[in-house]
C-alpha cells in the first residue's frame, strides 16, 4: 500500500521506522510546510499515487484546519486517510465519516487520543452494542509533566521544558496547559463514542496556568496531586463536556502513573465502567497507533 505522509514531525518520524520493517507499505512521499515535495499539497496529493493519506500535521484546537480540508482532498483523490490529528475529529467527525462511507473509503484516528493505547478501535472491534454514557480521563499528559516537575520544585517553564524534549508537548504548548487539547479530545471521544455533534468550545474548560509550585507542593505534602480530569455524561438533553484541574488523592486511579501516563473510564450500559491505563507512552507510542490503523486499512481493502 501506498503512503503519502503529510508532516515532518516527531509522529513521522517515529512512524518511518515502523513502516520500513513492514514491507507491505511503501512511503510515497512526505509533505510539509517547510520541507514541500511539490508546489502544492494537492500537488503533493496527485503526484504521488497513493492509496492511503497519513495526516500528521500540527493541531488546531479551535478550527480543526487545514487537517479537515486535507483528509477531505484526500477523499476526492480516492484515497483513505489515517491521522493522529483530533482537531478534524472534534470538529467535523460526522460529515468526515458519511463522506468517506459514500466514497466506500476509511477514516482511522485511534491516535488521537491515548496515542496508540485501543480506544476507537476496541469499541469498534470488540464491544457490539455497547453504548457510551459516561467518559472521564486524565488525556493531557504536558499538563501532568508540568505538574509533576513543579512538586519536584520545578517551575511550570521547566515542566514545558521538559513535554518539548520528550515530543508530547504540542507546537503551541499553550493548547495543553489551558486545556484546549482535552478539550479536543472529549470533544473527539463525545462525537465518535457518545454519538455527540460537538466541538471543543462547547467543552467548559480550565487549565493548569493557575497552579503554582508553592501550590502543588503543598497539596503533595497532603498526599494529593492535581490532574487536568475530562469528563463528558449524558444530560436529558445532550452530551455536556467539561475539563478542569481537579485536587485528587494520590491513591485514586485517575491520579495514577507519573509522567505522560493516562487514564480513561467508560461508563456503560452492558460493560460498567471499565478503562484502559497506559504507562509513560511517548511518541513512538503515537506512531505505534498510526501504523495499526494502516494495517486496519490494509486488511479491509
Ligand atoms: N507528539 C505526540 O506525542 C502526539 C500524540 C498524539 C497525537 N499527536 C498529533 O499528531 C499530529 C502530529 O504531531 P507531531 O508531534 O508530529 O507534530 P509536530 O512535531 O509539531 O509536527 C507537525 C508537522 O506538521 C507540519 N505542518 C503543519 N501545518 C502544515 C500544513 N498546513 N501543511 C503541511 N505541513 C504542515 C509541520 O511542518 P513544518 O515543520 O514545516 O512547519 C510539521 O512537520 C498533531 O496533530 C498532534 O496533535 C501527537
Amino acid at each position: 500500500m501506498r503512503i503519502a505522509i503529510l508532516g515532518n514531525g516527531s509522529v513521522t518520524r517515529s512512524l518511518l521506522p515502523l513502516l520500513a520493517r513492514d514491507d507491505r507499505f511503501a512511503v510515497a512521499g512526505i509533505h510539509s510546510r517547510s520541507k514541500p515535495a511539490a508546489v502544492s499539497f494537492e500537488d503533493f496529493l496527485d503526484q504521488s499515487g497513493a492509496d492511503v493519506l497519513v495526516e500528521l500535521t500540527t493541531l488546531n484546537p479551535m478550527t480543526g484546519e487545514p487537517a479537515i480540508s486535507h483528509i477531505r482532498a484526500a477523499f476526492a483523490r480516492n484515497m483513505h486517510v489515517v491521522t493522529a490529528n483530533k482537531g478534524p475529529i472534534a470538529h467535523a467527525f460526522h460529515e468526515l465519516s458519511r463522506e468517506a462511507i459514500e466514497r466506500k473509503l476509511d477514516l482511522r484516528f485511534e491516535s488521537s487520543v491515548m496515542d496508540g493505547a485501543p480506544v476507537f478501535n476496541q469499541f469498534r472491534n470488540n464491544l457490539p452494542g455497547v453504548q457510551v454514557l459516561g467518559i472521564t480521563g486524565v488525556l493531557n499528559s504536558t499538563s501532568k509533566l508540568v505538574i509533576e516537575e513543579m512538586e519536584k520544585g520545578g517551575s511550570f517553564e521547566d515542566g514545558l521544558a521538559y513535554a518539548r524534549k520528550l515530543g508530547v508537548a504540542e507546537a503551541d504548548a499553550s493548547y495543553d496547559t489551558e486545556g484546549w487539547d482535552s478539550a479536543t479530545k472529549t470533544a473527539a471521544l463525545a462525537n465518535v463514542l457518545m454519538d455527540a455533534r460537538v466541538t471543543p468550545q462547547q467543552v467548559e474548560r480550565e487549565g493548569i496556568t493557575g497552579w503554582t509550585p508553592d501550590r502543588v507542593q503543598a497539596l503533595a505534602r497532603e498526599g494529593k496531586s492535581v490532574r487536568l480530569v475530562s469528563r463528558a455524561w449524558r444530560s436529558a438533553e445532550r452530551v455536556m463536556l467539561m475539563v478542569q484541574a481537579e485536587v485528587l488523592d494520590n491513591t485514586d486511579l485517575l491520579a495514577s502513573g507519573t509522567g505522560t501516563s493516562n487514564v480513561i473510564l467508560f461508563h456503560t450500559d452492558r460493560m460498567g465502567t471499565f478503562g484502559t491505563v497506559s504507562l509513560s507512552p511517548g511518541v513512538e507510542q503515537t506512531a505505534y497507533g498510526v501504523y495499526s490503523d494502516l494495517v486496519d486499512v490494509l486488511t479491509r481493502c
